[in-house]
């Protein structure tokens, strides 16, 4: 028995278009109630078919008709319930601009990475506390080297399991070896990253940054060096008048090392990059350390020394950050001063690119 009027007054109560479409199918879905009846007709005689043929026929078309009209209008509530939730208030003051910037470091980060990307570098990272083999006697300083003391490490009361000691990285010079030991030769990296040291005033704080250079390959002399170099500073200061003045100096994983100064004047009480530190009003700033990698050091990083050379060098981006953007006093960087950060920091739109500049402040 089918009660058509209560079958219709439960699909006009359903409560939603999940219970709607579960009474269609009930009723008149392939094994439905309703749609059992309509088969039934097929067998019956023709009087009998006269009488239920038009009876169960009106039974679908009621049904039919109740869930139709319920669908619309389950359809139309849920359209109002939307357009209520979504309901955008133009007399509302418009948004705040927003407040957070890029800070200088991680936007002079941004434009090494950009920079070097388009020379073909790679960006790599090691760890912030190393040990002390990948920061130091992998560097060719082992523990009786006079540079590991000048270092001002900050060490763990502990060593590894390996019973080396740990430290908070003093440069960003291991992560040479652990990309030498990692990925082989030829290699081509920059690693920018925190480097810490136990010093402070208003040059030093105990923790900066530094961004290492590295490049492995067959024949890579100085010359390669001091070309990339030069392209690197002509696009990071967007100036073509560049020079660079390379001295002899001294690191341990270099060999010849050379320390790279940079020409530069006085303007408007600001030191600006560029011209020869020989030219009148000018003056020589030491800018990085750098030179061919020593045997030693592509040994400890599992690289043949006959077969492969490579330079390296090490910058402070804090202190390139200062000499770009103008700011005189490092501790600033890390104070978290909100008026010092929207002063120097920068859009987070302000994406470097080689064609749009490097570096704009905001
Ligand atoms: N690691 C050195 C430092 O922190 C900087 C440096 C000098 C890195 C010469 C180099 C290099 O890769 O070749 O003082």
């Amino acid at each position: 028995m089918v009660e058509i009027d209560r079958i219709i007054a439960a699909i006009g109560q359903a409560a939603s278009l999940d219970e709607l479409e579960a009474l269609r199918v009930g009723h008149l879905g392939k094994s439905g109630d309703i749609s059992a009846l309509m088969k039934q007709l097929g067998g019956m005689s023709p009087e009998d078919r006269k009488t239920f043929g038009p009876l169960y026929n009106g039974y679908r078309r009621d049904a039919e008709v109740a869930i139709a009209a319920r669908k619309g209008a389950l359809e139309g509530a849920a359209l109002e319930a939307r357009l209520a939730a979504e309901r955008v208030d133009l007399t509302l003051p418009a948004p705040e601009a927003p407040r957070g910037t890029i800070h200088p470091v991680s936007q002079v980060m941004d434009e090494l990475a950009e920079i070097f990307a388009d020379m073909g570098f790679a960006v790599a990272s090691g760890p912030e506390i190393e040990d002390g083999w990948h920061n130091f006697t992998a560097l060719n300083m082992p523990e009786s080297h006079p540079a590991r003391a000048m270092h001002d490490t900050f060490y763990f009361p502990n060593r590894n399991s390996a019973g080396e000691e740990m430290l908070l990285r003093t440069h960003t010079s291991p992560v040479q070896i652990r990309t030498m030991l990692a990925e082989g030769a030829p290699l081509r990296i920059i690693a920018p990253g925190r480097v810490y040291r136990s010093d402070s005033d208003a040059t030093h704080t105990p923790m900066f940054h530094q961004v290492e250079g590295l490049v492995i390959d067959k024949g890579i002399h100085l010359g390669h060096l001091k070309w990339t170099l030069e392209t690197f500073l002509k696009a990071f200061f967007e100036r073509d008048d560049i020079v660079l003045r390379l001295r002899p100096s001294y690191f341990p994983f270099t060999e010849p090392s050379v320390e790279v100064d940079t020409g530069y004047s006085f303007q408007g009480g600001r030191r600006v990059i560029g011209g020869s530190g020989d030219d009148a009003g000018h003056s020589w700033m030491e800018l990085l350390g750098s030179g061919m990698v020593n045997r030693h050091v592509l040994a400890a990083g599992g690289l043949d020394p006959d077969e492969w050379q490579g330079f390296a060098f090490g910058v402070g981006v804090d202190r390139l950050a200062m000499l770009k953007y103008g700011m005189n006093d490092l501790r600033a960087f890390f104070d978290g001063d909100v008026r010092w950060l929207q002063h120097y920091g920068f859009s987070a739109l302000d994406v470097p690119t080689l064609s749009g500049g490097v570096g704009t402040p905001a």
